[in-house]
Protein backbone atom coordinates (compact mmCIF):
# COMPACT_ATOMS: atom_id res chain seq x y z
CA UNK A 1 0.00 0.00 0.00
CA UNK A 2 2.85 2.23 0.80
CA UNK A 3 6.08 2.55 2.44
CA UNK A 4 6.68 4.58 5.44
CA UNK A 5 10.16 6.35 6.05
CA UNK A 6 10.29 7.23 9.75
CA UNK A 7 13.36 9.34 10.75
CA UNK A 8 13.02 8.68 14.24
CA UNK A 9 11.87 6.48 16.78
CA UNK A 10 8.92 8.62 17.41
CA UNK A 11 7.85 8.87 13.89
CA UNK A 12 8.05 4.81 13.70
CA UNK A 13 5.88 5.25 17.02
CA UNK A 14 3.73 7.64 15.11
CA UNK A 15 3.62 5.24 11.81
CA UNK A 16 2.30 2.35 13.99
CA UNK A 17 0.15 4.26 15.91
CA UNK A 18 -1.78 5.53 12.83
CA UNK A 19 -1.69 2.11 11.20
CA UNK A 20 -2.92 0.59 14.55
CA UNK A 21 -5.47 3.07 14.60
CA UNK A 22 -6.72 1.82 11.10
CA UNK A 23 -6.26 -1.47 11.47
CA UNK A 24 -3.40 -1.57 8.71
CA UNK A 25 -0.48 -4.63 8.82
CA UNK A 26 2.90 -3.72 8.69
CA UNK A 27 5.95 -5.03 7.70
CA UNK A 28 8.94 -3.32 8.63
CA UNK A 29 12.03 -3.44 6.75
CA UNK A 30 15.32 -3.04 7.03
CA UNK A 31 18.29 -3.92 4.40
CA UNK A 32 15.93 -5.87 2.71
CA UNK A 33 19.10 -9.10 2.69
CA UNK A 34 16.59 -11.79 4.71
CA UNK A 35 16.73 -15.36 2.79
CA UNK A 36 13.24 -16.42 4.24
CA UNK A 37 10.87 -13.26 3.09
CA UNK A 38 10.40 -11.60 6.90
CA UNK A 39 10.77 -7.98 5.60
CA UNK A 40 8.25 -8.15 2.32
CA UNK A 41 4.86 -7.47 2.39
CA UNK A 42 2.54 -10.38 1.18
CA UNK A 43 0.31 -9.75 -2.29
CA UNK A 44 -2.71 -8.60 -0.74
CA UNK A 45 -1.85 -4.43 -1.65
CA UNK A 46 -3.50 -4.36 2.08
CA UNK A 47 -0.02 -3.81 3.68
CA UNK A 48 2.52 -0.90 4.84
CA UNK A 49 6.21 -0.94 5.00
CA UNK A 50 8.08 0.75 7.48
CA UNK A 51 11.36 1.30 5.97
CA UNK A 52 13.74 1.57 9.04
CA UNK A 53 16.73 2.72 6.99
CA UNK A 54 16.69 6.35 8.32
CA UNK A 55 17.19 5.34 11.35
CA UNK A 56 20.86 5.57 10.99
CA UNK A 57 22.45 7.28 13.85
CA UNK A 58 25.11 5.56 15.93
CA UNK A 59 24.18 6.99 19.10
CA UNK A 60 26.78 6.14 21.33
CA UNK A 61 30.31 4.29 21.38
CA UNK A 62 31.58 3.67 24.74
CA UNK A 63 35.09 1.70 24.88
CA UNK A 64 35.10 1.88 28.44
CA UNK A 65 31.93 -0.49 29.00
CA UNK A 66 32.62 -2.29 25.48
CA UNK A 67 29.13 -1.27 23.78
CA UNK A 68 27.82 0.93 21.61
CA UNK A 69 24.15 1.92 20.97
CA UNK A 70 22.71 2.31 17.75
CA UNK A 71 19.66 3.01 15.94
CA UNK A 72 17.81 -0.04 13.67
CA UNK A 73 18.81 1.21 10.52
CA UNK A 74 22.85 1.22 10.66
CA UNK A 75 24.44 -0.89 8.04
CA UNK A 76 26.03 -3.88 9.54
CA UNK A 77 29.01 -2.58 8.29
CA UNK A 78 28.99 0.88 9.43
CA UNK A 79 29.00 -0.52 13.10
CA UNK A 80 32.06 -2.67 12.82
CA UNK A 81 33.80 0.45 11.42
CA UNK A 82 32.66 2.39 14.61
CA UNK A 83 34.06 -0.04 16.43
CA UNK A 84 37.19 -0.31 14.71
CA UNK A 85 37.66 3.22 15.00
CA UNK A 86 37.61 3.26 19.01
CA UNK A 87 39.81 -0.28 18.83
CA UNK A 88 37.33 -2.30 19.30
CA UNK A 89 35.59 -5.20 17.38
CA UNK A 90 31.93 -5.62 16.69
CA UNK A 91 31.85 -9.18 15.46
CA UNK A 92 28.69 -9.69 13.77
CA UNK A 93 29.77 -10.58 10.38
CA UNK A 94 27.89 -12.05 7.11
CA UNK A 95 28.03 -12.20 3.48
CA UNK A 96 25.28 -9.21 3.28
CA UNK A 97 27.01 -6.63 5.82
CA UNK A 98 27.58 -3.99 3.14
CA UNK A 99 23.91 -4.09 2.80
CA UNK A 100 21.84 -5.21 5.84
CA UNK A 101 20.85 -3.24 8.80
CA UNK A 102 21.35 -4.41 12.32
CA UNK A 103 17.78 -4.06 13.30
CA UNK A 104 17.02 -6.74 10.76
CA UNK A 105 19.99 -8.90 12.04
CA UNK A 106 18.75 -8.52 15.68
CA UNK A 107 15.14 -9.30 14.43
CA UNK A 108 16.40 -12.35 12.26
CA UNK A 109 18.79 -13.28 15.35
CA UNK A 110 21.64 -13.37 12.71
CA UNK A 111 24.61 -16.14 12.73
CA UNK A 112 27.22 -16.03 10.02
CA UNK A 113 30.81 -16.48 10.56
CA UNK A 114 32.10 -16.03 13.87
CA UNK A 115 29.27 -17.58 16.01
CA UNK A 116 31.70 -20.18 16.92
CA UNK A 117 33.95 -17.74 19.03
CA UNK A 118 31.13 -14.39 19.43
CA UNK A 119 27.77 -16.22 19.77
CA UNK A 120 24.40 -15.40 17.61
CA UNK A 121 22.83 -11.97 17.48
CA UNK A 122 21.32 -12.46 20.96
CA UNK A 123 24.50 -13.37 22.74
CA UNK A 124 25.60 -9.79 21.27
CA UNK A 125 22.28 -7.36 22.36
CA UNK A 126 22.83 -6.30 25.97
CA UNK A 127 19.35 -3.43 25.43
CA UNK A 128 16.92 -2.79 22.86
CA UNK A 129 14.23 0.22 21.83
CA UNK A 130 10.87 -1.55 20.45
CA UNK A 131 7.79 0.30 19.72
CA UNK A 132 5.27 -2.18 20.22
CA UNK A 133 2.01 -2.75 18.01
CA UNK A 134 -0.15 0.02 19.93
CA UNK A 135 3.14 2.45 18.85
CA UNK A 136 4.45 2.81 22.52
CA UNK A 137 7.90 2.79 23.31
CA UNK A 138 9.37 0.03 25.19
CA UNK A 139 12.57 1.38 27.02
CA UNK A 140 15.13 -1.55 27.31
CA UNK A 141 18.42 0.18 26.37
CA UNK A 142 20.22 -0.78 29.17
CA UNK A 143 24.12 -1.58 28.42
CA UNK A 144 24.34 -4.02 31.63
CA UNK A 145 25.94 -7.15 31.59
CA UNK A 146 24.48 -8.22 34.95
CA UNK A 147 20.11 -7.59 34.96
CA UNK A 148 17.91 -9.60 37.30
CA UNK A 149 15.11 -8.16 37.00
CA UNK A 150 12.55 -10.77 36.29
CA UNK A 151 11.91 -11.54 32.39
CA UNK A 152 14.29 -10.71 29.89
CA UNK A 153 11.71 -8.79 27.50
CA UNK A 154 14.54 -7.91 24.88
CA UNK A 155 14.88 -11.85 23.66
CA UNK A 156 11.35 -12.20 22.93
CA UNK A 157 11.91 -9.47 20.18
CA UNK A 158 15.15 -10.90 19.01
CA UNK A 159 14.25 -13.60 16.76
CA UNK A 160 11.16 -12.41 16.12
CA UNK A 161 11.21 -11.29 12.70
CA UNK A 162 9.09 -8.34 13.42
CA UNK A 163 5.73 -9.88 13.98
CA UNK A 164 5.95 -8.76 18.00
CA UNK A 165 7.14 -4.95 17.91
CA UNK A 166 9.62 -3.03 15.68
CA UNK A 167 13.25 -2.60 16.85
CA UNK A 168 13.95 0.93 16.44
CA UNK A 169 17.36 0.85 18.39
CA UNK A 170 19.85 -1.13 20.54
CA UNK A 171 22.91 -1.73 22.36
CA UNK A 172 25.39 -4.37 21.17
CA UNK A 173 28.62 -5.74 22.93
CA UNK A 174 32.20 -5.04 21.48
CA UNK A 175 35.16 -6.73 22.12
CA UNK A 176 38.91 -6.52 21.83
CA UNK A 177 39.91 -5.24 18.67
CA UNK A 178 41.60 -8.15 16.97
CA UNK A 179 45.91 -7.33 16.16
CA UNK A 180 46.94 -10.90 14.41
CA UNK A 181 45.13 -13.67 12.51
CA UNK A 182 45.39 -16.64 10.92
CA UNK A 183 43.90 -17.93 7.95
CA UNK A 184 44.05 -21.78 6.31
CA UNK A 185 42.00 -23.81 4.26
CA UNK A 186 42.24 -27.60 5.06
CA UNK A 187 41.23 -31.05 3.77
CA UNK A 188 39.50 -33.94 5.28
CA UNK A 189 38.73 -37.05 3.95
CA UNK A 190 35.06 -37.40 5.03
CA UNK A 191 32.85 -34.96 8.26
CA UNK A 192 33.74 -37.49 11.13
CA UNK A 193 37.34 -36.11 10.12
CA UNK A 194 36.46 -32.88 10.15
CA UNK A 195 34.68 -33.37 13.85
CA UNK A 196 37.56 -34.56 14.65
CA UNK A 197 39.78 -31.75 13.36
CA UNK A 198 37.71 -29.16 15.07
CA UNK A 199 38.10 -31.06 18.09
CA UNK A 200 42.02 -30.58 17.56
CA UNK A 201 41.96 -27.35 16.86
CA UNK A 202 39.24 -26.10 19.69
CA UNK A 203 42.39 -27.98 21.96
CA UNK A 204 45.11 -26.18 20.64
CA UNK A 205 43.58 -22.41 20.12
CA UNK A 206 41.61 -22.21 22.80
CA UNK A 207 39.36 -19.47 22.19
CA UNK A 208 41.24 -17.85 19.78
CA UNK A 209 39.36 -20.07 17.28
CA UNK A 210 36.70 -17.85 15.34
CA UNK A 211 35.97 -19.38 12.24
CA UNK A 212 35.46 -23.21 10.83
CA UNK A 213 33.03 -23.61 7.91
CA UNK A 214 32.97 -26.92 5.89
CA UNK A 215 32.77 -26.39 2.11
CA UNK A 216 32.15 -30.10 0.52
CA UNK A 217 33.93 -30.85 -2.74
CA UNK A 218 31.24 -30.35 -4.87
CA UNK A 219 30.61 -26.76 -3.69
CA UNK A 220 33.94 -25.81 -3.85
CA UNK A 221 34.61 -27.22 -7.73
CA UNK A 222 31.01 -25.30 -8.55
CA UNK A 223 32.17 -21.96 -6.86
CA UNK A 224 35.57 -22.04 -8.28
CA UNK A 225 34.19 -22.87 -12.06
CA UNK A 226 31.45 -19.81 -11.61
CA UNK A 227 34.03 -17.63 -10.49
CA UNK A 228 37.05 -16.72 -12.59
CA UNK A 229 38.56 -14.45 -10.25
CA UNK A 230 38.75 -17.16 -7.08
CA UNK A 231 41.94 -19.58 -7.39
CA UNK A 232 42.72 -23.30 -6.53
CA UNK A 233 44.44 -22.93 -3.42
CA UNK A 234 45.65 -26.90 -3.06
CA UNK A 235 46.68 -28.55 -5.94
CA UNK A 236 44.77 -31.76 -5.28
CA UNK A 237 40.94 -32.44 -5.36
CA UNK A 238 39.59 -33.14 -2.16
CA UNK A 239 36.41 -34.86 -0.84
CA UNK A 240 35.86 -31.75 1.81
CA UNK A 241 37.64 -28.79 3.17
CA UNK A 242 37.56 -26.16 5.52
CA UNK A 243 37.99 -22.67 5.97
CA UNK A 244 39.84 -21.79 9.55
CA UNK A 245 40.01 -18.81 11.00
CA UNK A 246 42.22 -17.69 14.43
CA UNK A 247 42.14 -13.88 15.71
CA UNK A 248 44.00 -13.05 18.90
CA UNK A 249 44.04 -9.26 20.65
CA UNK A 250 47.28 -10.15 21.88
CA UNK A 251 50.37 -8.54 19.49
CA UNK A 252 52.99 -11.32 20.10
CA UNK A 253 52.61 -11.95 16.58
CA UNK A 254 52.49 -15.98 17.25
CA UNK A 255 48.80 -16.45 16.34
CA UNK A 256 49.99 -17.97 12.77
CA UNK A 257 52.92 -20.04 13.99
CA UNK A 258 50.58 -22.06 16.47
CA UNK A 259 47.70 -22.02 13.95
CA UNK A 260 50.40 -23.79 11.44
CA UNK A 261 51.50 -25.78 14.36
CA UNK A 262 48.09 -26.90 14.99
CA UNK A 263 47.40 -28.19 11.67
CA UNK A 264 50.75 -29.94 11.36
CA UNK A 265 49.95 -32.01 14.35
CA UNK A 266 46.41 -32.78 12.78
CA UNK A 267 48.19 -33.76 9.20
CA UNK A 268 50.41 -35.82 11.57
CA UNK A 269 47.21 -37.12 13.85
CA UNK A 270 45.85 -38.37 10.21
CA UNK A 271 43.10 -35.66 11.26
CA UNK A 272 43.83 -33.41 8.18
CA UNK A 273 45.15 -34.53 4.49
CA UNK A 274 46.02 -31.72 3.14
CA UNK A 275 46.69 -28.32 4.44
CA UNK A 276 47.21 -24.58 3.07
CA UNK A 277 47.91 -21.87 6.04
CA UNK A 278 47.78 -17.90 3.92
CA UNK A 279 51.56 -16.35 4.45
CA UNK A 280 49.87 -12.77 4.17
CA UNK A 281 46.27 -10.79 4.73
CA UNK A 282 46.46 -10.85 0.53
CA UNK A 283 46.21 -14.64 0.49
CA UNK A 284 44.07 -14.76 3.66
CA UNK A 285 41.46 -12.76 1.39
CA UNK A 286 42.40 -15.35 -1.27
CA UNK A 287 40.84 -17.88 0.69
CA UNK A 288 37.82 -16.25 2.46
CA UNK A 289 36.60 -15.26 -1.38
CA UNK A 290 36.18 -19.14 -1.99
CA UNK A 291 33.83 -19.22 1.09
CA UNK A 292 32.35 -16.01 0.44
CA UNK A 293 31.81 -16.74 -2.83
CA UNK A 294 29.50 -20.04 -2.27
CA UNK A 295 26.14 -18.11 -1.88
CA UNK A 296 26.37 -16.10 -5.42
CA UNK A 297 27.67 -19.62 -7.16
CA UNK A 298 24.29 -21.05 -5.99
CA UNK A 299 21.67 -19.07 -7.49
CA UNK A 300 19.46 -21.49 -8.08
CA UNK A 301 18.41 -25.11 -6.40
CA UNK A 302 16.49 -25.57 -3.25
CA UNK A 303 18.26 -24.03 -0.22
CA UNK A 304 18.31 -25.20 3.76
CA UNK A 305 19.52 -23.75 6.47
CA UNK A 306 19.45 -26.88 9.14
CA UNK A 307 21.65 -27.19 12.56
CA UNK A 308 22.20 -30.42 14.22
CA UNK A 309 23.96 -31.72 17.15
CA UNK A 310 27.54 -32.12 16.02
CA UNK A 311 27.58 -35.79 16.64
CA UNK A 312 24.94 -36.46 13.62
CA UNK A 313 26.28 -34.29 10.66
CA UNK A 314 28.24 -37.34 9.11
CA UNK A 315 25.00 -39.49 9.67
CA UNK A 316 22.54 -36.75 8.46
CA UNK A 317 25.00 -36.21 5.31
CA UNK A 318 25.35 -39.81 4.13
CA UNK A 319 21.61 -40.78 4.04
CA UNK A 320 20.23 -37.80 3.19
CA UNK A 321 22.30 -37.04 0.19
CA UNK A 322 21.45 -41.25 -0.48
CA UNK A 323 18.03 -40.82 -0.03
CA UNK A 324 17.72 -37.76 -2.54
CA UNK A 325 19.49 -39.19 -5.08
CA UNK A 326 17.36 -42.57 -4.70
CA UNK A 327 13.97 -40.39 -5.66
CA UNK A 328 16.22 -37.94 -7.83
CA UNK A 329 18.88 -39.46 -9.79
CA UNK A 330 21.59 -37.30 -10.75
CA UNK A 331 20.07 -34.61 -8.48
CA UNK A 332 23.30 -32.83 -6.33
CA UNK A 333 23.69 -31.70 -3.11
CA UNK A 334 25.91 -28.70 -2.63
CA UNK A 335 26.85 -28.70 1.42
CA UNK A 336 28.52 -25.58 2.68
CA UNK A 337 28.61 -23.60 6.31
CA UNK A 338 29.38 -23.17 9.75
CA UNK A 339 30.11 -26.58 11.04
CA UNK A 340 31.52 -24.83 13.94
CA UNK A 341 28.44 -24.34 14.82
CA UNK A 342 26.44 -27.39 13.95
CA UNK A 343 24.83 -25.31 10.77
CA UNK A 344 24.66 -26.57 7.35
CA UNK A 345 23.60 -24.94 4.20
CA UNK A 346 22.28 -27.72 2.23
CA UNK A 347 21.45 -26.74 -1.07
CA UNK A 348 20.19 -29.74 -3.80
CA UNK A 349 20.18 -28.66 -7.02
CA UNK A 350 18.57 -30.36 -10.20
CA UNK A 351 20.36 -33.48 -12.20
CA UNK A 352 22.97 -31.78 -14.61
CA UNK A 353 21.00 -33.01 -17.50
CA UNK A 354 17.80 -31.39 -16.80
CA UNK A 355 17.20 -27.85 -16.85
CA UNK A 356 14.03 -27.42 -16.18
CA UNK A 357 14.38 -24.85 -13.23
CA UNK A 358 10.41 -24.49 -12.98
CA UNK A 359 10.01 -28.08 -13.07
CA UNK A 360 12.72 -28.33 -10.19
CA UNK A 361 11.46 -25.59 -7.89
CA UNK A 362 8.44 -27.96 -8.25
CA UNK A 363 10.24 -30.69 -6.32
CA UNK A 364 10.38 -27.81 -3.21
CA UNK A 365 8.03 -29.82 -0.91
CA UNK A 366 9.32 -33.23 -1.79
CA UNK A 367 13.01 -31.98 -1.48
CA UNK A 368 12.48 -30.12 2.04
CA UNK A 369 10.28 -33.34 3.22
CA UNK A 370 13.57 -35.62 3.16
CA UNK A 371 15.51 -32.78 4.56
CA UNK A 372 13.66 -31.58 7.60
CA UNK A 373 12.40 -35.27 8.26
CA UNK A 374 15.81 -36.58 8.87
CA UNK A 375 16.97 -32.77 10.21
CA UNK A 376 13.98 -33.54 12.69
CA UNK A 377 14.61 -37.18 13.87
CA UNK A 378 18.64 -36.29 14.52
CA UNK A 379 17.81 -33.80 16.85
CA UNK A 380 18.16 -30.60 14.74
CA UNK A 381 16.16 -27.52 13.69
CA UNK A 382 15.11 -26.02 10.35
CA UNK A 383 16.49 -23.04 11.00
CA UNK A 384 19.55 -22.23 12.32
CA UNK A 385 20.08 -19.07 11.53
CA UNK A 386 17.98 -17.62 8.54
CA UNK A 387 14.54 -17.34 10.34
CA UNK A 388 11.14 -18.33 9.15
CA UNK A 389 10.08 -15.67 7.43
CA UNK A 390 6.87 -16.58 4.88
CA UNK A 391 9.02 -19.59 3.25
CA UNK A 392 9.26 -21.53 6.53
CA UNK A 393 5.91 -20.50 8.76
CA UNK A 394 4.36 -23.49 7.51
CA UNK A 395 7.02 -25.95 7.38
CA UNK A 396 7.19 -25.21 11.54
CA UNK A 397 4.11 -26.33 11.88
CA UNK A 398 5.36 -30.00 11.22
CA UNK A 399 8.11 -29.63 13.46
CA UNK A 400 7.72 -27.91 16.49
CA UNK A 401 5.25 -29.42 19.05
CA UNK A 402 1.62 -28.18 19.43
CA UNK A 403 2.17 -26.75 23.17
CA UNK A 404 5.71 -24.78 21.94
CA UNK A 405 3.71 -23.34 19.06
CA UNK A 406 0.57 -22.63 21.17
CA UNK A 407 2.90 -21.19 23.62
CA UNK A 408 4.38 -18.64 20.46
CA UNK A 409 0.53 -17.99 19.32
CA UNK A 410 0.01 -16.87 23.46
CA UNK A 411 2.96 -14.62 23.16
CA UNK A 412 1.68 -12.88 19.93
CA UNK A 413 -1.63 -12.23 21.08
CA UNK A 414 -0.11 -10.60 23.89
CA UNK A 415 1.82 -7.99 22.43
CA UNK A 416 -0.20 -8.10 19.01
CA UNK A 417 -3.98 -8.25 19.77
CA UNK A 418 -4.91 -6.86 16.48
CA UNK A 419 -2.05 -9.25 14.46
CA UNK A 420 -1.19 -6.06 12.43
CA UNK A 421 2.94 -6.88 13.21
CA UNK A 422 4.05 -8.70 10.09
CA UNK A 423 0.98 -10.92 9.57
CA UNK A 424 1.27 -14.55 8.60
CA UNK A 425 5.47 -14.61 9.33
CA UNK A 426 6.93 -16.89 11.81
CA UNK A 427 3.21 -17.93 12.91
CA UNK A 428 1.31 -19.00 9.82
CA UNK A 429 -2.09 -18.53 12.13
CA UNK A 430 -1.35 -15.76 14.40
CA UNK A 431 -4.14 -13.39 14.59
CA UNK A 432 -4.14 -11.17 11.39
CA UNK A 433 -2.25 -13.84 9.36
CA UNK A 434 -3.99 -13.75 5.57
CA UNK A 435 -5.65 -17.00 4.94
CA UNK A 436 -3.74 -20.01 2.93
C1 LIG B 1 26.09 -18.24 4.17
O1 LIG B 1 26.51 -18.70 5.23
O2 LIG B 1 26.82 -18.08 3.18
C2 LIG B 1 24.65 -17.88 4.07
O3 LIG B 1 24.04 -17.90 5.32
C3 LIG B 1 23.95 -18.87 3.18
C4 LIG B 1 23.47 -18.33 1.92
O4 LIG B 1 23.56 -17.14 1.63
O5 LIG B 1 22.94 -19.14 1.13
ZN1 LIG C 1 25.23 -18.96 6.81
Amino acid sequence: LAVLRPGSTAEVAGAVRLCAARGVPMVAQGGNTGMCGAATVDGSGTQVVVSLSRLDRIREVDPVNNTMTVEAGCILQSLQDAATEVDRLFPLSLGAEGSCQIGGNISTNAGGVAVLRFGNCRELVLGLEVVLADGEVLDLLRGLRKDNTGYDLKQLFIGAEGTLGVVTAAVVKLFPAPRQSGVALAAVADPGQALELLALLRGELGDKFTAFELISSATFEHTLGHLSTLQRPLSERHPWYLLIEATDAGTDGTLAASLEAALGLALEDGVAIDVVVAASEAQAAKLWAIREGIPEAQAVNIKHDISLPLAQIPAFLESTEAALTTQWPGARVFAFGHLGDGNLHYNVSHPPATHDEKGWQAETNDVNRIVHDATTRLGGSISAEHGLGQTKNVEIARYKSALELEVMRRIKRALDPQGLMNPGKVLVDSPGAPPR
